[in-house]
């Protein structure tokens, strides 16, 4: 039994990106309904029909809407999590950068005030530049949960080491941060 709040999670183009049904299943276990907007990059990485199916929504890349029943079905959204989040993704989306439906759609949900987490996935030669630190400040500063760092016990990993931490990546405390956060400004 649904408890009629729904998780869009965000699905960058990343290794972790195989394993959002990691997080599907956790929003399920909580009652919660969940849509996938996958960025172009990361359809290479997941598997959409079985996505798809699980998280009981088409995987959304484009601004086409699912057409079910004559019906265009876009169901309101009470938390966002994007995750894996690139290198990519974070810089756009902090600079206001909305050249997608993802990124365009996210945008206006966090200027709406919903419920956002995001989880970067990201090397420390990435992470050391300039532009991504200013990203990672900029989207906490408008309310935005990041993941990262000591106190997350989150942070980049060296390069070439990815494989390794796809298996500790915290898809589920990304959900429970998120539904912990109260909604801001416009949502309601
Ligand atoms: C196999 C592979 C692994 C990648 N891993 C990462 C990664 O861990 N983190 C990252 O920021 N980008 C990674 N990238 C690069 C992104 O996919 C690339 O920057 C892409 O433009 C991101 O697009 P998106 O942010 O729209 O998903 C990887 C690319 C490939 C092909």
């Amino acid at each position: 039994m649904l408890n009629g709040r729904h998780l869009r999670i965000v699905v960058c183009g990343a290794g972790p990106a195989a394993d959002v049904l990691r997080l599907v299943e956790a929003a399920h276990e909580q009652s919660w309904a969940t849509t996938v907007v996958a960025t172009t990059s990361a359809l290479d990485f997941i598997d959409a029909s079985a996505v798809t199916e699980l998280a009981g929504n088409p995987v959304r890349s484009t601004y086409q809407t699912p057409d079910v029943g004559g019906r265009r079905i876009m169901p309101p959204v009470d938390a966002v999590i994007i995750a894996p989040a690139t290198y990519n993704t974070v810089n756009k989306l902090a600079s206001g950068v909305a050249d997608t439906y993802p990124l365009t759609s996210t945008a206006e949900l966090i200027g709406r005030g919903v419920p956002t987490v995001v989880v970067p996935f990201v090397n420390a030669a990435l992470a050391a530049r300039a532009p991504y630190q200013r990203s990672i400040a900029g989207l906490r500063a408008e309310g935005v949960r990041v993941i990262s760092g000591p106190d997350d016990d989150w942070t980049p990993h060296p390069p070439g080491t990815g494989t390794d931490r796809r298996a500790v990546f915290p898809w589920r405390r990304a959900f429970q941060l998120a539904t912990q956060m109260r909604p801001r400004g416009l949502s309601s």
